[in-house]
């Protein structure tokens, strides 16, 4: 949602924190501020709009001071407005905050507050703590516990930093549900929302857990619990390099990643794959493999691009493991009190790692008393340290809004997960082999289908206009069908729907004309005839057919509109490679719209927010 950024060293703070502020910038980017405390004074400037607006905003101005915070935001209450952008302020200016979630009792504390002559300027739930902490200031308990107490009466999410003139030598934070890193230098220390902010100034990093403070001096630190309880930190690496969160010469980091996907689905299997013996191995599910392999009912769990990985790893875990698999999404599954049974699968799966909703879920899972695993590819985000085993998907650093990398990296991931508990099955190792070794000639099919990139662009320059599409596929290329219309609709702001080929006669078929584009993925599988006959049906109503098919098909050459040839594997690996010319699709048509690609309106990267 919102991106933190706090610095306290001997350095000048401003630099230090737009650049932190820049790397954030993908977690929310309505309005910025900045708040720098020096000579006893602490200076705020914040503006509506992007990070470089602040920046203009800044020029030239020389704010010295080597202690400050900032702030990038998403809205969740109150509109982006230059009053409403953070950081807030107390009635004295003397306390400054920013924060990353929602105080879900901020109304309740508010009347309060007013009653007791407090003066609030913002329609923002983040400025009524920053009164709170100000009210048990003034009622003489020193600054720290004013903090911690404030902090107890809070109901709901956050993640913040704050700095005051009271203690103009600590930099204050703060965690519950939203993520909040701190980095360590020599007599310096940064904080970040994510690591993405500090990893230019250190590796060396400690994550905050929920109900956890840390107070932050040049010569080090403190952390405890809300209850004040004294705690130590565990100090770890962070574990990528600066360019893989650089643009490597690509227009956007939408582009970038999806260039990056023979190498991030290579990265996906890399050391878990035994040919010889056609199994899987994945090393992080040890703890918890008893669980996983005599799971009689999975459930997978998540949101948005994540889910769609989930609905093709239920159709792979169904036919080749025999275990009934229910996906679910997790903004349902955490309140719907879903029948779990000990000795049930809970697989939740994120990029982020922070996804407020999935990580609802699997506390929700682990109060069942089930065995839960995750799926992620930040490392050392909440959902990894809190699910009971799991595997990382290597994809790296994903910057762009719009996930690509991250979700074939997902479906590479669960494709391992399926053939190592299938190989304990049914699975013979001959069959193994088999999909071992098209997993392993997946990286070559993936950039293959990125060559389709030019035909792609003809075809975006044709559709640019387009109100409404409709997305089709059956089987394994029904969820590729739901995820290139999620694309579409994230980035280029078109109503798009994916459907199951055979449903459209239900109802969608009534949008068909000739203005309705319809993208099918007609990839040569077991219902490719059955697939044909939905594209003569949607021909039948003068609806603009672009199919996706497979290289050397030219079967539908002279009934659709346009084909993308794209190369043929295995079922259950198809939707690796049927969704790079969706995804090359949707980049295209949101470039000629001149949409923000990697910003698009009202979408952050990770939603930390219920
Ligand atoms: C996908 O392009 C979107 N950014 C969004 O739907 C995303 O997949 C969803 O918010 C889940 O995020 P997560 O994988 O980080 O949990």
């Amino acid at each position: 949602m919102c991106g933190i950024v706090g610095y306290i060293g001997n350095r000048e703070a401003r630099p230090i924190l737009m650049n932190g502020l820049k790397r954030l910038e993908y977690r929310g980017y309505d309005s910025a501020g900045i708040a720098i405390l020096w000579d006893n004074k602490i200076n705020v400037t914040k503006q509506v709009g992007k990070i470089n607006v602040l920046e203009g905003e800044l020029n030239g101005s020389k704010i010295p001071g080597n202690l400050g915070i900032a702030h990038t935001r998403w809205a969740t209450h109150g509109e982006p407005t230059q009053v409403n952008a953070h950081p807030h302020s107390d009635c004295t200016g003397n306390i400054v905050l920013v924060h990353n979630g929602i105080i879900e009792n901020y109304n309740t504390l508010k009347q309060m507050l007013i009653e007791k002559g407090h003066k609030i300027r913002t329609e923002t739930d983040t400025e009524i703590l920053v009164h709170l902490i100000e009210e048990f200031y003034q009622n003489g308990t020193s600054f720290e516990e004013s903090f911690r107490l404030a902090l107890n009466e809070v109901e709901g999410t956050y993640g913040l930093a704050l700095i005051t003139k009271y203690e103009p030598d600590k930099l204050f934070c703060a965690r519950n549900g939203s993520p909040l890193v701190v980095g360590i230098g020599e007599g310096e220390y940064f904080l970040g929302s994510d690591a993405a902010a500090i990893i230019s100034h250190t590796r060396n990093v400690f994550y905050l857990e929920d109900g956890e403070i840390a107070v932050i001096g040049r010569d080090g630190f403190v952390t405890k619990t809300i209850e004040n309880q004294l705690i130590r930190k565990k100090i770890e690496k962070i574990n990528f390099d600066l360019e893989r969160i650089e643009k490597a010469g690509y227009q956007h980091f939408m582009l970038k990643e999806i260039y990056e996907q023979p190498n991030t689905v290579a990265d996906a299997m890399r050391g878990r794959l035994i040919e010889e013996e056609g199994v899987a191995k994945l090393g992080g599910l040890t703890p918890i493999l008893h669980n996983v392999l005599r799971a009689r009912k999975i459930f997978i769990t998540a949101c948005g691009t994540s889910y769609h990985a989930g609905l093709i790893g239920e159709y792979m875990l169904e036919e080749y493991c025999r275990i009934p698999v229910e996906v679910e999404y997790a903004s349902e599954f955490r309140y719907r009190d879903p029948i779990i049974e000990d000795d049930n699968l809970v697989v939740v799966i994120s990029q982020s790692g922070e996804t407020a909703d999935t990580l609802a879920a699997l506390r929700e899972a682990k109060r069942k008393g089930t065995t839960v695993m995750g799926l992620v590819n930040v490392v050392g985000s909440s959902i990894a340290r809190e699910t009971h085993g799991g595997t990382y998907i290597h994809a790296g650093p994903e910057i762009g809004v719009a996930s690509t990398k991250a979700f074939t990296s997902q479906v590479t991931a669960l494709t391992l997960l399926t053939v190592m508990i299938a190989r304990t099955k049914t699975m013979s190792a001959e069959e193994g082999r088999q999909i071992v070794k098209e997993m392993k000639a997946l990286p070559g099919k993936v950039e293959q289908a990125l060559k389709t990139d030019s035909v792609v662009k003809e075809i975006a320059a044709e559709f640019q206009d387009k109100r409404n599409f409709l997305y089709l596929g059956r089987g394994y290329n029904y969820p590729v069908a739901l995820e290139g219309a999620l694309k579409l609709k994230e980035i280029s702001y078109i109503h798009a729907e994916g459907y199951p080929a055979a449903e459209m006669k239900h109802g969608p078929i009534a949008l068909i004309d000739e203005d309705m584009p319809v993208v099918v993925i007609a990839t040569q599988d077991s219902t490719y005839e059955k697939i044909v006959s939905n594209i003569e049906e949607v021909k039948a109503r003068r609806g603009r057919v672009i199919a996706v098919v497979s290289e050397g098909d030219h079967n539908l050459d002279n009934l659709v509109d346009y084909t993308i040839p794209i190369p043929m594997t295995l079922n259950l690996l198809q939707p690796i490679v049927s969704i790079i010319p969706l995804q090359l699709l949707a980049y295209h048509i949101a470039l000629l719209r001149g949409c923000d690609v990697d910003q698009p309106r009202n979408l952050a990267k990770s939603v930390t927010v219920e």
